[in-house]
């Protein structure tokens, strides 16, 4: 249980840099009155509606459900709209956009590159055109009790700010797209094969990653995205070895 009062006052450091007027980036510093119970949120709301108005950062749903207001908060990636002041250690709060995005202004980061490797996992559905069913496709609840913890994925790029290697590979597919293939090839539903593998058989794909864990330490939804590369980095050395000993074509 915290033991800080009722209102506290807190400093925000704020990371700040706007690529159209600025040279380098800067932080400006805001000090508030904040009652027990105020997320990183709420007191960037009041931030920017009380002192500056300048200050960019995405939210919308506010329940930690859309996934927009994924940022550093004391050098953590976390949903800001989850994130209560009192459960942060001391009175000082950093606030910092996530890592390996380029800043688009403030905290919002451009998220084409997540996006890009997201598309390249084809995250939807394959299923075999030729035997289209008259009838839903059935999952018993087994099958889908599988999918659970990988269904809840809520795309806020958390797992890929954290990850050490984007930082050096801007190529690499990165966790929540890995994690959101998983999710697909366990489906009971999806034909897509083994054959798919071979698009993420490379340096950039299953290979890149060092199993680091820090994906796994920044998930809000507390999913294992390095367990779902293990697995996968498995089941493509096995089909490697089916491949080269003519077991599949
Ligand atoms: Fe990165 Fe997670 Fe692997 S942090 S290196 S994707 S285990």
């Amino acid at each position: 249980m915290s033991l800080k009062n009722e209102n506290t006052k807190y400093a925000f450091k704020i990371f700040r840099f706007d690529p159209d007027l600025d040279k380098a980036p800067r932080y400006d510093t805001f000090v508030k009155d904040c009652a027990r119970g105020t997320t990183v949120l709420e007191a960037l709301l009041s931030i920017q509606e009380i002192e500056d108005d300048s200050l960019a950062f995405r939210f919308s749903c506010r329940s930690a459900v859309c996934g927009s207001c994924g940022m550093l908060v004391n050098g953590a990636p976390v949903l800001a709209c989850r994130t209560q002041l009192s459960n942060l250690i001391g009175d000082q709060v950093l606030i910092e956009p996530l890592p390996n995005m380029d800043v688009i202004k403030d905290l919002v980061v451009d998220m084409k590159p997540f996006w890009n490797a997201y598309r390249k996992v084809e995250p939807w559905l394959h299923a075999d055109e030729e035997k289209e069913p008259k009838k839903e496709r059935h999952q018993s609840p087994e099958q889908v009790h599988k999918l659970d913890p990988y269904i809840n994925c809520i795309l806020c790029a958390s797992c890929y700010g954290s990850c050490p290697v984007l930082g050096m590979e801007e190529d690499y597919l990165g966790p929540a797209a890995i994690a959101k293939l998983f999710r697909f090839m366990e489906d009971s539903r999806d034909q897509r094969g083994e054959t798919f593998l071979e698009k993420v058989d490379s340096p950039q794909g299953l290979w890149a990653c060092h199993t680091i864990f820090r994906c796994i330490d920044a998930c809000p939804k507390d999913l294992r995205p390095t367990d779902t590369i293990e697995a996968l980095r498995r089941r493509l050395i096995k089909y490697r070895f089916k491949k080269f000993f003519r077991l599949v074509k």
